[in-house]
């Protein structure tokens, strides 16, 4: 499977910046056809970057989405306006969305089936406290993260992708070891299996977040279940990501 490199912009960048940081990026990343990129700008960005992109093979995403189609739900954004402004793909329960804005695995599930009624292409990110880590357990969160939010799912697994991001890495400078990322790559993995038919299962991209640089992305794209990256910071510097596109696993 083609690996999967996306850019998460979180609350950065005006619609001046934005412009910049795309046209720089399409211009590094011209003929660069190992890995699917996808940048995730701020909502008030992705119609306009749409048309900047128009000829490039760069896709957009949505950092979230609400499960309603419409109606009274103030400061939500449906399936159906990400769509239609031409995102691909959409990030659903991100660490900070859980801790700051109270999504669970609940309202996470919600949300896939949302994005998957409009075409669109989930993200699911999962990933464990410090003090998970250190209470040694990682491996059973994680599971109760996957499982739940992906209940009910079957065959339509095989449109998501799996962000595994540790919370003691993000925005820290500490990043997972490619070990300890792939210890838990490989347990989704196995997860996936147990939970979905084969042929499925074995689509899911599980790519790899937390402190993603240019450069610490070559070691971690060496390990065999490390499908991608969802990258935060260094996405919002051109150089840095289109290096990160361009990793050269050792
Ligand atoms: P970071 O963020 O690369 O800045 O650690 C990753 C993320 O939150 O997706």
């Amino acid at each position: 499977m083609l690996p999967l490199i996306v850019g998460n912009w979180k609350m950065n960048t005006d619609l001046c910046q934005g412009d910049a940081l795309v046209l720089k990026l399409r211009e590094l990343l011209k003929g660069a056809d190992s890995a699917e990129v996808v940048i995730a700008p701020p909502f008030t960005s992705i119609h306009h970057l749409y048309h900047l992109l128009a000829d490039s093979p760069i896709k957009l995403a949505g950092q979230n989405i609400h499960w309603e189609k419409n109606g009274a739900y103030t400061g939500e954004i449906s399936g159906e306006m990400l769509a239609s402004v031409g995102c691909k793909y959409v990030i659903i329960g991100h660490s900070e969305r859980r801790q700051y804005f109270g999504e669970t695995d609940e309202t996470v599930n919600k949300k896939v089936f949302a994005t998957l009624r409009h075409s669109l292409k989930p993200i699911v990110c999962v990933g464990e406290s410090l003090q998970e880590r250190e209470g040694r357990k990682t491996l059973k969160k994680i599971k109760t993260q996957v499982t739940q939010a992906l209940a009910g799912l079957g065959s339509a697994v095989k449109d998501l992708t799996i962000a595994y991001e540790p919370v003691w890495a993000i925005g820290t400078g500490k990043t997972a070891s490619p070990q300890q990322a792939e210890e838990v790559h490989n347990s989704i993995r196995e997860l996936l299996f147990e939970l979905f038919d084969a042929e499925s299962a074995k689509e899911v991209r599980i790519i790899y977040g937390g402190s993603v640089k240019a450069d610490n992305i070559d070691e971690l794209m060496a390990e065999p279940n490390i499908d991608g990256a969802l990258v935060g910071g260094a996405s919002l510097k051109a150089e840095d990501f289109a290096r990160i596109v361009k990793f050269q696993p050792r």
